[in-house]
């Protein structure tokens, strides 16, 4: 046991729901989500389109608009409440403790500054620092995110950088205040394969020299299991099953994760290979069965499975599925 293990993670995330008003019925696309960070951890979220992946990570940095958003639970960072912050908070908040990286660095960055000013920027927003001290800060970045010549760079606008370099920029841009968890919503789909590696090398790279936190959601399950300690898979916006990397690919346990790897090739995995969907259509998230939300689209369900919500069974430590029917997926689980 590390000492990691005795801390309190840095994400606690308990009975997270989110729902979107405003509609004509109440949009559940987050219900009752669980799940903890430890310092210095990656852990990937996984599913299919629409299972709450974005809503979830959006949430640790309150991105919603607050008026047509409910939400229930509890979600600490670092200590803090993010649901009770105010604007002010949240303001220090976002860069300082969590920051987040997008799929278009296009949208992360102004195209009107170069990007050196807007680190420059965004170091001085938080902290009372010399114009000087914050620039030899962003060239410091830019070294980090393996940026070559970056003086040079550092001068020059958004468009005038490749995508791969881009990218590096804005995760230079979402470090500048040394937060302590780094958001990741697909952070690599845009770009292409080699660019792609690249990139998840450098997130695990920067996740060891500065203890970072990473939490990413990918459609890409080689990626998951290159970059991420831990996996939570998504299902009409629960977490499914959670556990190891390792554990989650050869040994999973929930029907909705056997299906999502059954329909990749005999369990291949493939970089750059992307989920494919499973027979049957997700439950309408304005309309939620009583029971397990996948019962409809389930090999194993049982009359129980469409009544009550599976309570979530611990497998292995730390290794959890919410499912009534685990003894029976036990033997489908081996990679075919
Ligand atoms: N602002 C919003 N208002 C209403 N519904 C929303 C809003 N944002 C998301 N949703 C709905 O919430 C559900 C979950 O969306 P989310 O973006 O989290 O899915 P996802 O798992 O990230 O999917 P993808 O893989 O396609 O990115 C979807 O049904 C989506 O339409
Ligand atoms: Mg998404």
């Amino acid at each position: 046991m590390n000492v990691a293990e005795h801390t309190p993670p840095l994400v606690d995330m308990a009975d997270l729901s989110v729902s979107f008003t405003g509609g004509r019925a109440p949009v559940k696309a987050v219900s009752g989500v669980s799940l903890q960070v430890r310092r210095g951890e990656t852990v990937a979220l996984i599913g299919e389109s629409g299972s709450g992946k974005s809503v979830t990570l959006r949430t640790m940095l309150m991105l919603h608009a607050a008026r047509r958003t409910q939400l229930g639970g509890k979600l600490m960072v670092a200590g803090r409440d993010v649901l009770a912050m105010k604007e002010r908070e949240l303001a220090d908040y976002r860069g300082k403790v969590a920051s987040m990286i997008f799929q278009e660095p296009l949208l992360a960055l102004d195209p009107v500054y170069t990007v050196g000013a807007q680190i420059v920027e965004s170091i001085r927003r938080h902290e009372t620092v010399s114009a000087a001290e914050a620039h030899a800060r962003a060239l410091k970045l830019f070294e980090r995110v393996r940026i070559p010549s970056p003086e040079r760079r550092l001068a020059a606008y958004p468009h005038e950088m490749s995508g791969g370099m881009r990218q590096r920029a804005m995760i230079a841009l979402a470090l500048a205040c040394n937060p302590q968890l780094l958001l990741a919503d697909e952070p690599t789909t845009a770009l292409d394969a080699t660019v792609q590696i690249q990139v998840l090398i450098l997130l695990r790279e920067l996740q060891q020299e500065l203890g970072l936190s990473i939490v990413f959601v990918t459609h890409d399950i080689g990626a998951a299991l290159e970059v991420a300690d831990r996996i939570a898979v998504m299902y009409a916006g629960r977490i499914v099953e959670e556990g190891t990397a390792r554990e989650l690919i050869h040994a999973p346990r929930h029907p909705y994760t056997i299906a999502l790897l059954r329909s990749r090739a005999h369990g291949a995995m493939a970089k750059g290979q992307r989920l494919v969907t499973i027979a049957g259509s997700p439950p309408d998230l304005s309309r939620l069965p009583p029971g397990c939300a996948f019962a409809e689209r389930c090999r194993w369900a049982e009359d129980a499975c469409r009544t009550q919500q599976p309570p979530a069974v611990e497998l292995a430590p730390g290794h959890r599925a919410r499912c009534l029917r685990t003894d029976a997926t036990a033997e489908a689980s081996s990679p075919a």
